[in-house]
């Protein structure tokens, strides 16, 4: 059976960790979660005192770490930052680092070297568009705002403690009008990818629909 390349995109709270997650496992292949690349380069960053918004600087430091998101566990350099980069504080911090195209360019390269034997499922912003134009199904998850906030505020990984929707809500939004409007690879639906809206749907269904969009790809070849 042929190895597929799965991209998965869309914004924050949409359920593409759970749903990359379970539609890797169903398949035997890879997850890999590119937002923690960006988040442990900006928890490293942070913690070294490396400037936010210094692209050669942030960029060499990628360059120079050894960055694993083989699950469960996420390291960097061997320190396991697993629990550590889910904290507002490193949601603003990879929003950062995210925006500097020298960064980008160190962790797409990584992530490419990810997918060279194919299946793998890999979740993010810019997959389908950037990492890998040429995946075999790319799909793109949204949500509503309002069921976004309201996901991310009921899980204390996002949140960092139990929070208020309309606070996670503003956070949120501020997140994605930068994911969206940065000039570096900004979040936007490639144009083959197909689009699940996610709003009022269990795990299990948004699941299965993925699945069924994949399964024609597993059987042509
Ligand atoms: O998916 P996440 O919230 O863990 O991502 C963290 C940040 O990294 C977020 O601001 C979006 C950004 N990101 C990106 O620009 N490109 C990706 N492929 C994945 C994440």
């Amino acid at each position: 059976m042929k190895q597929l390349v799965i991209a998965i995109d869309g914004p924050s709270g949409a359920g593409k960790g759970t749903v990359a997650r379970a539609v890797a496992a169903q398949l035997g292949y890879r997850h890999v979660d590119s937002g923690a690349m960006y988040r442990a380069v900006g928890w490293k960053a942070l913690r070294d005192g490396v400037p936010l918004d210094s692209d050669d600087g942030v960029a060499a430091l990628a360059e120079r770490s050894i960055i694993d998101v083989t699950p469960p566990l996420i390291t960097i350099d061997g320190s396991d930052v697993t629990r550590a980069i889910r904290t507002p504080e490193i949601d603003r911090a990879a929003a950062a680092v995210a925006r500097l195209p020298k960064v980008r360019a160190v962790l797409v390269e990584r992530q490419r070297e990810c997918g060279t034997q194919g299946a793998i499922v890999m979740e993010g912003r810019d997959i389908g568009t950037v990492v890998f134009p040429n995946a075999d199904v790319k799909i793109y998850l949204d949500a509503s705002p309002d069921e976004r906030a309201r996901r991310r505020a009921a899980d204390p990984a996002h949140s960092g403690g139990p929070t208020a929707v309309a606070d996670v809500a503003t956070l949120l939004r501020t997140r994605d009008a930068i994911d969206r409007t940065r000039t570096a690879s900004p979040l936007y639906v490639a144009k083959d990818a197909v689009v699940i809206d996610t709003t009022g749907k269990s795990v299990d269904e948004v699941v299965r629909e993925v699945i069924s969009v994949i399964r024609p790809y597993l059987r042509s070849l």
